[in-house]
């Protein structure tokens, strides 16, 4: 692999794999263990997110959290395979009870360089509890962009349809 055009073509190719999770992981774990190739390979953006490859098979996000912001808590309703190539994330790992209230049930620590999985049904909070902006390649197993997922007010937890520019408004400091 070369270039970002051939880490998509092999990402897409472990996407239809007969064990699509097992075969990203994989995938996952030799790309982050080349940080600077990797760092080399991705665009050179300002966005926190840059949409990396939409179809219905697979999104690739690149991502980049900056140390003391916690964004609001959101599901994505497809299973996501990361891979933390530097700096800490955290994902606070919440379950909706039965009257729709949300409960935390976990805390993951992520130092990169490592390979995080979400389930399909996970609700989660991220924050970086770091001192440097930390970077992961996200692949989520479909159309993230199309599909229906939910958002939640972290103040009056109402929950509301996924919506980008109320994901980063909602975002807050970590420390409170
Ligand atoms: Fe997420």
């Amino acid at each position: 692999m070369q270039s970002l055009n051939d880490l998509i073509a092999a990402s897409l190719e472990a996407a239809r794999s007969a064990q699509p999770i097992v075969s990203l992981t994989r995938l996952m774990e030799k790309t982050i263990s080349q940080k600077e190739w990797l760092k080399q390979i991705l665009p050179e953006a300002e966005e926190d997110e840059t949409l990396l490859y939409l179809s219905d098979e697979l999104t690739i996000y690149s991502i980049k959290l900056t140390p003391g912001v916690l964004y609001p808590p959101h599901s994505h309703g497809m299973p996501v395979v990361i891979g933390f190539y530097e700096g800490c994330e955290t994902s606070l790992i919440f379950e909706q009870e039965s009257g729709g209230n949300l409960r935390q049930i976990d805390r993951i620590d992520f130092d990169a360089p490592c390979v995080g999985h979400l389930e399909k049904d996970a609700i989660h909070c991220i924050t970086n509890y770091g001192e440097i902006t930390s970077r992961a390649i996200h692949y989520y197993l479909g159309d993230l962009v199309s599909e229906p997922r939910s958002l939640w007010n972290p103040d009056s937890m109402e929950v509301m349809p996924f919506d980008n520019g109320k994901y980063f408004e909602y975002a807050k400091p970590n420390s409170i």
